[in-house]
């Protein structure tokens, strides 16, 4: 509706009636709908956009940049509805997406940093019995340390905060990347090492390391 002219206030209320019936025709024509040419609703206008922004939503949460090589973690989740139980995920492939934690020192193909961050291509510590490279992994390393030959001194952080399969699929990657060929690590020998070194504190030294490598195994006493 129009405001009312200043004039129109002047006069009684009643009046206002003849004033619509006067431009009554004209209003009717003005509105006069057209086949054809209804203007888009404005629901539909906000349901697309809202629609747009959820899909915009949904691939910047689930796409997982379009990599082929991403796979959802969070167990169960693809198959809950279902209730059929979760795929067993490709260790090799979150083995390497872990990898990206260790890259910065050991660079991208296991190469290393000479001097102070030793190599995990070739390393005996790596490919030699599963346990080390668990130890290694679960309370990090301190100390002089020898890698092919050669000292290395720094301090390599624990990763006792991931979850066992994750332990294990990273150990897995090394052990079989970059020409390493060590066998797989399974989730089993490192919820066994976890519990056998749950009072560690200390990151291990190699002297340490090499002493519980001497020991009766007690992933072998926990039945691995
Ligand atoms: C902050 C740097 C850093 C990060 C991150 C790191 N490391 Fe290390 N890592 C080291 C250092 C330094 C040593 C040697 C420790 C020493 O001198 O006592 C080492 C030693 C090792 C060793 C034994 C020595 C060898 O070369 O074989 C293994 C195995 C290893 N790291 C695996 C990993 C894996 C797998 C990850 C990722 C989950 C990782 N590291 C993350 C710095 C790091």
């Amino acid at each position: 509706m129009m405001d009312p002219h200043p004039s129109d206030l002047a006069h009684p209320p009643n009046e206002d009636h003849g004033v619509i019936s006067l431009h009554a025709p004209i209003v009717h024509e003005l509105e006069d709908p057209r086949d054809g040419f209804e203007p888009t609703p404005m629901w539909w206008v906000f349901a697309v956009m809202a629609l747009l922004g959820w899909g915009g939503w949904y691939l910047g949460t689930y796409s997982g940049n379009f990599q082929p090589d991403v796979y959802d973690e969070r167990p169960g989740v693809a198959t809950a509805s279902v209730g059929a139980p979760a795929p067993q995920a490709d260790p090799m492939v979150l083995g390497k997406r872990l990898y990206a934690n260790c890259q910065a020192c050991h660079q991208a193909a296991g190469e290393g940093v000479e001097g102070t961050y030793p190599p995990l291509r070739g390393s005996e510590w790596v490919t030699g019995d599963p346990e080390t490279v668990v130890r290694i992994l679960l309370h990090g390393a301190q100390g002089s340390m020898e890698v092919q030959g050669k000292a290395y001194n720094q301090a390599m952080p624990a990763w006792k905060h991931l979850k066992d399969d994750q332990i294990a699929a990273v150990a897995t990657y090394v052990r079989g990347s970059w020409g390493n060929t060590a066998a797989p690590v399974s989730v089993e020998t490192v919820a066994a090492v976890r519990a056998a070194t749950s009072g560690r504190t200390q990151p291990w030294t190699m002297a340490d390391l090499k002493r519980a490598r001497q020991e009766p195994s007690q992933v072998a006493a926990a039945g691995i």
